[in-house]
């Protein structure tokens, strides 16, 4: 059995974020950061767009509370006010400390950091570099841990989180290279395992994305929230999704549809291109259904609309958003420079996850704590981003909240001794979960299962939603359900076993996939990226609060739990 102080599982910004913290405040602390895939390899690097902060390089009218409205505004009144205090209030201080981590961030020309328009936010607000913000931030976090002493478990899966009594103890995890199960014993361990966007047929998100974290947290016991607010990017590359980041828009970029309209003005006036992302996506798919998305041809009535930054000039395009004229030439063969995108909506970010307090603790229900457990990041919901998260707060997000984590934890295991529990009954129900997927004598191709199951959440449960569509998903959801009985592995080696992940993901995916569409269905109102065909109104009477749902085999339970409101009171939500 291995054993330390504190295991981080998760090897993005948050996870990095909350290491680093723990090491700079305690050195002696042994600390353990366990990733599925290199630690730079975590979706955190596809990072493009930037990071919020209201420093005031470019918009001196800025200020913490003007980036705290907006959040709260932009979260449809959903997100916890003390929460987004707390985010916008130690934002320009996370950034000053990654710039003194090294982080190569764009400049102006006095040489401060440049800052850039973003959806929903009132100020010129977001700090980027270029177009590859996640992956500058993520390389230099990665090797301050290395300096710092973190011990790095690169390519192991977890595959279950120990929790007894209330209090998580261990992890059970697989390393992938040979397929050695080993238990892990610590008095702290946190989940910053990221998001889920694999639950779904296409997504801006890693491959890698296939909510593990949040479905261990589940299964264990512990209640998820506000699970139905499900992101759509409104600027996913057509056909693919791959993300084409909102900086283009910040940039200057248009929105066109087949009439050659920029239709945002019927949407969100004063905002056009950049008002947020819920009611972008929705503008899209309504021009879309209209018949007003474009064709491969140029014909109207396709699947897609342009984004135009052909008038922003190659210089532009190519200083500050190099990576996605590259992605659209790479992909498709577009020059951007002289031709539109072909996009879409695409699922992007999770706004729910593992309730925690603004420390970090994770919460066993509305009331109470769960000991030894934290997450912070995409996996986590602190709420900051309630409905709909505003673009370039969630690596704000990941840093603010990894390093108040990073805090809490430290101080936790100060006078914490390691805690006990029956090591070799887990490792031999893991052993047995490993022989069965292994041997089981199935018909069915783990990827056609998968398929099956996220064209069912795309098709039911997607930008909008409605009792009876929602319904008939969920009944079909079961029936997939069922398959993975019935699935086989045609490779039997345990080393490298790609088949093996996948079918431990598949899992995941399958009970995030039920906690987001039973939660989507008893929230009978529209509310930021949860829009209702039925219920199109927000109702702040029933549903001005947080879905907790409970998994459990049998079925899932929903609770709910008071939002924070002790700043500014819920208005009518325009652009
Ligand atoms: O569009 C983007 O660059 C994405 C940013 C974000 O999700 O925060």
């Amino acid at each position: 059995m291995l054993e330390h102080d504190v295991v981080i599982v998760g090897g993005g910004l948050a996870g990095c974020r909350a290491a680093l913290e723990i090491k700079r405040l305690n050195p002696e602390t042994s600390v353990a950061l366990i990733a599925k895939t290199h630690p730079i390899r975590s979706h955190s690097v596809a990072a493009q767009g930037g990071i919020a902060a209201a420093l005031k390089n470019v918009d001196p009218e800025d200020s913490w509370e003007a980036h705290a409205f907006d959040t709260v505004k932009g979260s449809d009144y959903l997100a916890d006010q003390d929460a987004v205090e707390i985010l916008t209030k130690e934002a320009a201080d996370v950034i000053i400390d990654l710039e003194h981590l090294g982080v190569l961030f764009s400049r102006l020309e006095d040489g401060r950091i440049a800052q850039r328009a973003f959806g929903g936010h009132s100020h010129n607000r977001t700090c980027y570099a270029a177009d590859k913000t996640g992956h500058a931030i993520l390389h230099e976090l990665v090797n301050n841990l290395r300096h710092n002493g973190v011990i790095i478990y690169d390519e192991w899966y977890v595959m279950r989180l120990v929790l007894e009594d209330g209090e998580a103890k261990g992890l059970v995890m697989y390393r992938i290279e040979d397929g050695a199960l080993e238990i892990v014993r610590a008095k702290a361990v946190m989940f910053a395992t990221g998001g889920y966007g694999r639950v779904y047929n296409t997504t801006s998100n890693d491959y890698a994305c296939t909510g593990d974290g949040l479905a261990m947290a589940a299964i264990a016991g512990i209640p998820l929230e506000d699970m139905e607010f499900v992101q759509f990017h409104p600027t996913g590359l057509y056909p693919v999704g791959v993300l084409i980041s909102e900086a283009v828009r910040g940039e200057g970029a248009y929105l066109i549809n087949s009439d050659g309209k920029r239709f945002m003005e019927d949407y969100a006036p004063s905002r056009m291109e950049l008002a947020p992302r819920d009611i972008t996506s929705r503008a899209i798919t309504r021009e879309l259904r209209a018949g007003r998305g474009v064709n491969l041809d140029g014909s109207a009535g396709g699947p897609f609309i342009y984004l135009d930054l052909r008038h922003l000039g190659r210089e532009k395009i190519m200083s500050r958003i190099p990576f996605c004229w590259e992605e659209a030439h790479r992909l498709l063969g577009i020059d951007a420079v002289n031709e539109p995108m072909p996009v879409r909506p695409t699922i992007h970010y999770c706004m729910g996850g593992i309730p925690v307090n603004t420390d970090g603790r994770v919460r066993a229900s509305a009331e109470s704590l769960t000991e030894g457990f934290f997450s912070a990041g995409e996996c986590s919901c602190v709420s900051v981003h309630g409905g709909n998260r505003l673009g370039s707060n969630s690596l704000l997000e990941c840093v603010v909240y990894g390093r108040r984590t990073g805090r809490t934890i430290a101080e936790y295991v100060k006078n914490r001794k390691l805690p006990s529990f029956d090591a070799q009954s887990y490792l031999t129900e893991a052993q047995e979960q490993m022989k069965q997927l292994l041997n089981q004598a199935g018909t069915l191709r783990i990827n056609q299962v998968r398929q099956e199951f996220q064209d069912c959440m795309t098709e039911y449960c997607g930008v909008f939603r409605s009792q009876e569509v929602m319904e008939a998903g969920l009944l079909k959801l079961q029936e997939i359900k069922a398959k993975y009985e019935q699935i086989y592995l045609d490779d039997k080696h345990p080393a490298w076993n790609t088949e093996l992940i996948e079918a431990l993901e598949l899992r995941s995916i399958m009970v995030v996939g039920e906690m987001i569409l039973t939660s989507a269905l008893n929230r009978q109102e529209s509310r930021g990226s949860h829009a209702r065909e039925d219920f199109s109104d927000r109702d702040d009477e029933r549903f001005l609060q947080h879905t907790l749902a409970y998994y459990s085999p049998a079925g899932i339970e929903l609770n709910y739990m008071p939002v924070v409101i002790n700043r500014f009171e819920p208005k009518e939500r325009k652009y």
